[in-house]
């Protein structure tokens, strides 16, 4: 099929950093290391090990080899197999919106932190200045409290960024990501430096590392590990295939599966070695278990990275200002991808400039970014990752291996791929894309579906989680009415 007037990456160097920039984001700063927190450190490094190499990279490979091949947008590319499945595409594509509705007011935080930088306005008490200052958070979901301001300026803020950041479309994108990808990875390493050699290091880091075998029982580890995987790869949004769409004809495939892979899951263990060799000197300082020494969940990073910078012998106003406009800049590539996945869907089906498209997408995503930007906006921010991230990217990731395993055939993508690569992969693959992926994943959310009912997640009311469940069934809807709504084609 002819790539016509779409646009395509400028080199590969551009593409591989594209995805890299979209991979690598808040996910493996703010995200991992909570997680990996909250369900135990070296708990949870077996299974995401196994999660990367189980799902992670043979479903980038899946999702690469299906956008170069229909150079689609992921629900045209599913539709380019069998006109049945768009909806698979469209569903992905929703659930990426929706979370980058609440994405962007965590960048929001970022984005006031970096003010905070100039004067380390937080002070000692960090848990106290993000809960209490920032949030002002209420006691209970249901408690909303009214919206926050600073955080909602703030939002709106972030919209202006992303929406002047892809306002060209892909090759803009492209350029972005140059400044994007490297920058974060020194900032790390010097975050590192000091981490570690604060006295109590060891002691966070042997938490993190030391492999806790009895936690393997446990689904919600598990399931955290394989969705944190996803999340952080950008593999069940529809990004994947939409950056792969652009590629031109001779491109890897395989290769740079591995490399954005290994590359994603490296920044990730940097983010927590700084993290928690921080934790351990909290514990230290406090007099308290490793894992008892700051809340577990979402406000993590926002507690422990000002406290790294507090600590920095000189300059500790200049670092917390490098730390922020990293994350920020983390933050905006995977931000931006998550739109672009769904804005280049739906440039494929209404005939609109991308302008305005992008225009519509950012107003919609500011309103019902509100929530998020209330006294209660953690909880809720919480609850719908849980149901975004962890069922809504692993449903995707079932329906997507099934669809290959069984609608395309798994060995025509996979030659498709090897085609393309230096390295090949070889049969295999096609036995996990078949039968491994989805009888793991079909598993592992039972399992844990099996244990909500009995034990709601995170102690939250049943109401409360039932809102949160609702927007998979609501994006599932919508993909349905997309997916058999008459198109406004534009030809390409
Ligand atoms: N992959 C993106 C991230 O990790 C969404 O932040």
């Amino acid at each position: 099929m002819s790539m016509g007037n779409r646009e395509n990456w400028d080199s590969r160097l551009a593409f591989i950093l594209a995805a890299i920039g979209s991979a690598v984001g808040l996910g493996n700063i703010w995200r991992f290391p909570y997680i990996a927190y909250k369900y135990g450190g070296g708990a949870f490094l077996i299974p995401y090990i196994i999660a990367l190499l189980t799902a992670g990279i043979p479903i980038l490979i899946l999702e690469f080899s299906l956008g170069h091949k229909s150079a689609k947008a992921a629900p045209k590319a599913f539709g380019f197999f069998n006109k049945k499945f768009k909806w698979i595409g469209w569903w992905a594509v929703l659930i990426g919106m929706s979370i980058v509705i609440y994405y962007a007011v965590i960048m929001s935080w970022s984005l006031i932190y970096l003010g905070k930088s100039f004067n380390l306005a937080w002070g000692n008490a960090t848990d106290s200045y993000f809960f209490n200052n920032l949030l002002h958070l209420s006691k209970t979901p249901s408690e909303i409290g009214g919206v926050v301001w600073p955080i909602f300026w703030g939002l709106i803020g972030i919209w202006i960024w992303i929406y002047f950041s892809i306002i060209k479309g892909v090759k803009s994108v492209g350029k972005v990501v140059y400044i994007t990808v490297v920058f974060p990875w020194i900032i790390l390493l010097i975050l590192i430096v000091r981490g570690i050699t604060l006295p109590g290091a060891m002691k966070g880091l042997s938490f993190l590392f030391t492999p806790n075998f009895a936690a393997l029982k446990s689904p919600e580890v598990w399931i955290n590990a394989y969705s944190q995987i996803f999340f952080s790869l950008s593999i069940g949004f529809g990004i994947m295939i939409a950056y792969a769409s652009f590629l031109p004809k001779k491109s890897d495939i395989v290769n740079n599966a591995f490399l954005i892979g290994f590359a994603n899951s490296a920044t990730s263990l940097l983010a927590s070695i700084a993290i928690f060799s921080t934790l351990g000197y909290l514990s230290v300082q406090r007099g308290v278990p490793v894992s008892k020494v700051v809340a577990s969940g979402p406000g993590l990073a926002f507690v422990t990275y000002p406290a790294i910078i507090n600590l920095f012998p000189f300059a500790k106003e200049l670092f917390g200002i490098l730390f922020f406009v990293m994350l920020l800049t983390l933050g905006i590539d995977s931000a931006f991808s998550l739109v672009e996945a769904f804005s280049s869907a739906a440039l494929e089906k209404w005939k609109i400039s991308r302008a305005l498209m992008n225009f519509i997408i950012a107003v919609i995503a500011i309103i019902l970014g509100i929530l998020f930007s209330t006294r209660s906006g953690l909880y809720w921010l919480d609850i719908f990752d849980h149901y975004l991230s962890v069922y809504g990217l692993l449903i995707i990731g079932v329906l997507e291996t099934l669809f290959v395993g069984y609608i395309v055939g798994p060995k025509k993508l996979r030659n498709y791929a090897n085609e393309r690569s230096d390295f090949t992969i070889g049969k295999w693959w096609d036995a996990m894309i078949k039968y491994l992926i989805p009888a793991a994943l079909i598993i592992i959310l039972i399992w844990n579906i099996r244990d909500e009912i009995v034990k709601p997640y995170g102690g939250y009311t049943r109401g409360a989680l039932l809102i949160g469940m609702s927007i998979l069934i609501v994006t599932f809807i919508v993909a349905i009415v997309f997916s058999i709504s008459r198109a406004r084609r534009i030809k390409d």
